[in-house]
């Protein structure tokens, strides 16, 4: 019988050494993975130029307060009733210094009958209109959508 209790004795070494083995294993494995999270050790100046070679050439200015003033040039996307709304209906929307008023056709029937003059006026001024009816940003072409937008409502 005392060779099978020196088997069992053995046997339980083995399983007892195995479990401890596993032990070890199961640390050692968390301590290299809890080593990924740490964040690698980098200079913050070093990185401080890494981010600013890095980072892309411009940025998008988005500013309220230059939007909607005199609408840019914008390709095939001009909006003329809104930049009337924005540049001219100051004194086209409130007949101020006598402008004539959009949509009254009494007011507009003997400018819209020059014909290409009209274009010409609001481009150059007329009167106490001054050229573009002040919105310098306009372009020619633009102020001359508009006109067609204010001639459309006042005829
Ligand atoms: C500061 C006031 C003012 C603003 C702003 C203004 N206008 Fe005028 N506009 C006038 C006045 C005043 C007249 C009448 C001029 C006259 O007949 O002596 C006029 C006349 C016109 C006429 C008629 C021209 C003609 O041949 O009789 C057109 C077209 C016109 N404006 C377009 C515009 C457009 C387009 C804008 C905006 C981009 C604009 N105006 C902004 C004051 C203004």
């Amino acid at each position: 019988m005392s060779t099978d209790s020196d088997f069992y004795r053995t046997l339980t070494l083995v399983i007892v050494g195995l479990g401890v083995f596993f032990v070890i294993i199961i640390i050692a494995a968390n301590m290299v993975s809890s080593d990924d999270d740490v964040e690698p050790k980098v200079d913050q100046r070093v990185k401080a130029r890494i981010d600013e070679s890095i980072k892309p050439v411009g940025t998008v200015n988005i500013d309220a307060s230059t939007a909607g003033a005199a609408a840019p040039a914008t390709g095939g996307s001009f909006d003329a009733a809104a930049a009337y709304q924005n540049n001219c209906f100051a004194c086209h929307g409130t007949g101020a210094l006598d402008a004539p008023k959009l949509g009254d056709k009494a007011a507009w029937k003997a400018r819209i009958a020059q014909g290409d003059a009209i274009y010409t006026n609001a481009v150059k001024g007329k009167g106490s209109m001054p050229p573009k009816g002040g919105a310098a940003s306009l372009s020619d072409d633009q102020v001359n959508l508009i006109v067609d937008h204010m001639i459309s409502e006042s005829k």
